[in-house]
């Protein structure tokens, strides 16, 4: 059975205590940015509410138009250039220091604010904005921040290159690493995820039904502005904003 989400101000909860032995999973989204500068997807003003996914996000949307698609991400690129880590990011860097791989943080943000923080190993499952691939031959994804505004840039075997995120309708990178750290996880901690992107957003009703290698559930908290869409499957929901919250969120014993 699932128990009733505790729902409050964040500032109203007593710190997650992390024992030694224990691992963290935390999922981070767009409102871990927010107050760095960089927009958000689904919020008034997101940028889902000036740009259509279908056009923009989709590989049908890059068939159609790839020079639209490409100055979409290219004026996300001169963002991210702009912007610095918060002290949300700041937080979560710290925790991996002090937890080293005991800390396993995914992101569904293409954003590079994480790593600028000083964290490392951090799974980007939808890919990095300052990542270029080819949509044709299968070379290595390589660094990339240039924009283009006026043109398709070209692979070497003559294909169209195209930003290394995921779209709707591919698949995450990296699942299986994603799920074998979920399963071994005592806390997971989604930060600021509207909730309704998928899978990402089921993670914590596998949690709900997979018990972790000793056997136990782990205990499931969400922290933002306002309650995700999958509300219901956390234990708790601390409302506020991240930077505020998550550098007195957790007590590493
Ligand atoms: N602190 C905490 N949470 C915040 C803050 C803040 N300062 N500002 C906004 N939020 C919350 C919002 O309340 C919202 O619930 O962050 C959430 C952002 O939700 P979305 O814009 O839907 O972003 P996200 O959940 O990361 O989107 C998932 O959708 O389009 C795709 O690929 C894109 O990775 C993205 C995925």
């Amino acid at each position: 059975m699932v128990p009733l989400t505790k729902t409050g101000p964040g500032r109203d909860f007593p710190p997650l205590r992390i024992e030694p032995k224990s691992r963290v999973f935390v999922l981070t989204g767009a409102g871990i940015s927010a107050e760095s500068g960089v927009a958000t997807f689904r919020d008034a003003n997101g940028l889902w509410e000036q740009h259509r996914v279908e056009d923009v996000a989709t590989p049908e949307g890059f068939q159609r138009d790839p020079l639209l698609v490409w100055r979409f991400y290219s004026e996300r690129r001169r963002q991210v250039a702009r912007v610095q880590p918060n002290p949300a990011h700041l937080a979560l860097a710290q925790l991996g220091e002090a937890l080293g791989d005991r800390l396993f943080l995914c992101t569904q943000n293409v954003d590079p604010l994480h790593e600028q923080a000083g964290s490392r190993g951090v799974l980007h499952m939808h890919g990095e904005l300052c990542s270029t691939r080819c949509a044709s031959c299968d070379r290595a994804p390589f660094r990339d921040e240039a924009v283009y505004f006026d043109r398709v840039p070209r692979c070497a075997c003559g294909g169209q290159l195209r930003p290394d995120v995921v779209w709707f309708g591919e698949v995450p990178l990296s699942m299986p690493r994603i799920f074998a750290a979920l399963e071994r996880c005592d806390l997971f901690v989604t930060v600021g995820s509207s909730g309704a992107v998928y899978p990402a957003a089921g993670f914590v009703s596998h949690l709900r039904n997979v018990p972790n290698a000793r056997g136990q559930f782990a205990r499931c908290v969400y922290l933002g502005l306002e309650k995700p869409d999958n509300a219901h499957s956390f234990d708790e929901c601390r409302l506020g904003r991240a930077g505020e919250l998550l550098p007195a969120l957790f007590q590493v014993l």
